[in-house]
């Protein structure tokens, strides 16, 4: 509930409002001056003031700087008796959010007011949003990642992007490696040079050296033209080596050489040739394991291992799956031209709880063909493919036999009036998991803070992802409740 302080010394018109905004389900506080209403202010939490001009003791211009002065995310809406542009133009100089004439309606009040914290909750939540990552002049793609892993990712990515040194990308298949391979190369000086790039293990084994470094004409059989090579082309940019691991030992002698010498010779060629490329490679190879048995070499392992980046299965990052389900929900919707809302909360869950084999990919597509069953207003579980139902069903049974101790019980207490959130059985909730040795562990740290992300997750939810709201209804403190929402990457945004 928004709590909102009414200021006013006409008593009735004091009342009227009061009486209109606790209609709307405000909880409002009333005070008689600018004085009595600043000493308020300063001593509890209001989400908003709606302020009269003139008052005895202080005027509505004054306290309105006060309270801007200490804290200046307090929205503040003036009523004015005046029709006067100019001094309605200084009330919102000094910060007021808007004004309103007198006599006021309570559907414009209103109006406003929701206006306004709708308003201010954007601002709030993208201080939490990611840095953006370029990917390119012309694409609408973005990266997304709210994750604390994909965080540390992003901002390995912003170092990587200013300097020239190799980059090795390792990953499972589809959990991005192409896509940092790209954020690196836009967001550094070579942006405007070329991003070339080459799948490795696409390329016949007997073309990857001309289609590398080119060839001379006439330099083997069906060679009738001078060609060019990758590396010749992508000269002042950067070049993707994808699938890397994938290469011929032979090829990986010469990819060693442009490594330590920045040079290379066509194919039936006796020159020499000179380049200034960075080099960004990529692959879900075990090397160590390939090194140990000799498919590998381990000098240039190490050459283009100097800077490695690693990316973490979605299954590890469950956090950034509601952000990229917002996402990919968006990007289709622009494509087919529809206005699908999001998943249903049974269906989040499932999307959530599924082990992503095939990552960001695998996502995409799902939701890919979600949209082309789907004929509702929202993905509803129905929609997704069998793979994903089978797999949240097993995983409910698995924990039942595993024999976890569910606390639905106790936390149907924690929400009380609020049990809906519970029968959705969005609340899962374990004391205790299976270790190695089939012994079951306990943590305490771990348990306490997936309750907390968990509880705060469904206080969000149950709130439309408003903060003040929830820290008000969960009895959170706001600060506390700002600091857990980014410690566990949430977005408050995805629960409006
Ligand atoms: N963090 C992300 N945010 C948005 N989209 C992503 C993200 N990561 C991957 N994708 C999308 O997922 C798909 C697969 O990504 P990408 O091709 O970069 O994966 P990969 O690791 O190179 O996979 P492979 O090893 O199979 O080549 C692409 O459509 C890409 O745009
Ligand atoms: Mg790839």
């Amino acid at each position: 509930m928004h709590k909102v302080l009414v200021v006013d010394d006409d008593k009735v018109l004091q009342d009227s409002v009061r009486q209109a905004l606790e209609y709307h389900h405000f909880f409002v506080e009333v005070a008689d001056n600018g004085k009595e209403a600043l000493n308020k202010v300063t001593q509890e939490k209001y989400d908003l003031v709606v302020m009269d001009v003139n008052m005895p003791e202080m005027d509505g211009i004054e306290a309105l700087q006060h309270m801007k002065k200490y804290d200046p995310s307090l929205i503040v809406i003036i009523l004015t008796a005046f029709s006067n542009v100019s001094d309605a133009v200084k009330v919102v100089k000094e910060g007021a959010y808007n004004y309103l004439e007198k006599p006021i309606t309570s559907e414009n009040l209103v109006a406003l007011i929701k206006r306004a914290l709708k308003a201010r909750s954007l601002v709030e939540t993208t201080i939490f949003s990611a840095p953006s990552l370029s990917l390119g002049k012309g694409t609408d793609d973005q990266f997304v990642g709210e994750s604390d892993v994909m965080q540390k990712v992003f901002s390995i990515i912003s170092k990587l992007a200013q300097v020239n040194t190799p980059v090795l990308i390792r990953g499972e298949s589809g959990t991005g490696k192409e896509l940092v391979a790209k954020a690196i190369h836009f967001n550094g000086p070579r942006k405007d040079e070329k991003f070339v790039t080459i799948n490795l293990a696409a390329v016949p084994d007997n073309l990857i050296e001309s289609e590398l470094f080119g060839h001379e004409k006439g330099a083997f059989t069906g060679a009738s033209e001078r060609k060019i090579g990758k590396f010749q082309y992508a000269d002042g940019g950067t070049i993707f080596l994808d699938e890397i691991g994938d290469i011929s030992p032979t090829m990986q002698v010469k990819l060693l050489r442009v490594l330590q010498e920045k040079t290379f010779t066509p194919i039936g060629s006796n020159r020499d040739v000179k380049v200034d490329v960075r080099v960004i490679a990529a692959s879900h190879k075990p090397f160590e394991k390939m090194i140990e048995e000799g498919t590998f070499r381990e000098d240039l392992f190490y050459r283009l291992n100097v800077l490695p980046v690693y990316l973490p299965p979605l299954r590890e990052r469950t956090a950034d799956i509601p952000f990229l389900v917002d996402y990919y929900v968006d990007y289709f919707n622009n494509i087919h031209n529809l206005e699908i809302k999001g998943p249903t909360s049974d269906a989040a869950e499932t999307l959530k709880g599924y082990a992503w084999p095939g990552n960001i990919r695998e996502l995409r597509n799902v939701i890919e063909h979600a949209f082309i069953i789907e004929s509702g207003d929202f993905i509803n579980i129905s929609s997704l493919p069998d793979t994903l139902r089978k797999s949240s069903a097993s995983l409910d049974e698995a924990r039942e036999s595993e024999g976890l101790i569910d606390i639905k019980g106790i936390k149907d207490s924690v929400f009380d009036d609020e049990s809906k959130v519970v029968q959705d059985g969005a609340y899962k909730f374990t004391f205790a998991t299976k270790g190695e040795d089939n012994q079951i562990v306990m943590d305490f740290q771990e348990a306490k803070e997936q309750f907390e992300m968990e509880f705060i997750v469904h206080a969000l939810k149950l709130n439309k992802g408003k903060i003040n709201q929830t820290a008000l209804k969960a009895n959170i403190p706001k600060k506390t409740l700002l600091r857990k929402i980014e410690k566990y990457s949430i977005n408050p945004k995805s629960f409006y």
